[in-house]
């Protein structure tokens, strides 16, 4: 994406010369680095994970025991890992849970996934608030006893309301915007470390 709203980016022009599909990637590397999501053995989900910078990523600092499920709407451009499972669904319909699951439980789930914006910015508060509202209702079936979690959220909804709801089934819990997001972007992350709810039921 170069330089989409305004002067060429850093960023862009990095991602493209360390051969990531998208900036974002720098994102996630800043998360890694200062909150260590996951660790070279985890099974880690990727939501929202097309074209797949955050993907390649993952696959880069995991080993041989790592695993890497990656769900999206569109396809991602990465394929042929041993370690990778690509699943093209909708985290907000009705097989994402019992589908994702079965590859499950993980140790860190991860989300980039946003919403088509409108330019209406109420509205697509309202619904990056609805996807990980659902990945939050979910991750008791998704993520491990002792996981980590860290997903996006556009900020001036939900987001205080949703902090608070992590702060009950997390060791801890906070916001977070990496230098790497656009300094015109609303978006932020919540983080959650140290799952202390798991349900077996799959
Ligand atoms: C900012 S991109 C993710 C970039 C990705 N982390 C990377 O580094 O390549 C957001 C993604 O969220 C996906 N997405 C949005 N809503 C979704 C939903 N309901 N279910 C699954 N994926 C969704 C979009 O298709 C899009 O690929």
């Amino acid at each position: 994406m170069p330089g989409k709203r305004g002067k060429p980016d850093h960023y862009t022009n990095r991602a493209k010369r360390e051969g990531y599909q998208a900036r974002s990637v720098y994102k996630l590397q800043e998360l890694q680095q200062k909150f260590r999501l996951f660790d070279s053995t985890s099974r880690v989900l990727d939501l929202g994970a097309a074209p797949g910078s955050w993907s390649r990523y993952v696959l880069n600092l995991l080993d041989s025991r790592g695993r890497l499920v990656a769900v999206d709407l569109c396809p991602l451009e990465i394929s042929g890992d041993p370690r990778l499972e690509v699943l093209k669904l909708d985290i907000l319909g009705q097989e994402f849970p019992q589908l994702v699951a079965a590859h499950g439980p993980f140790d860190a789930v991860l989300s980039d996934a946003a919403p088509s914006t409108t330019g209406e910015r109420s509205v697509d508060t309202a619904r990056s608030a609805a996807i990980v509202e659902a990945i939050i209702h979910w991750l008791p079936r998704l993520l491990c006893q002792g996981g980590n979690l860290a997903v996006k959220i556009f900020q001036g909804g939900e987001e205080q309301l949703l902090l608070r709801e992590l702060r009950g089934t997390f060791r801890s819990a906070r916001a977070f915007k990496p230098r790497a997001c656009r300094s015109q972007s609303f978006e932020t992350y919540l983080i959650g470390i140290g799952h202390t709810h798991h349900d077996a039921v799959r």
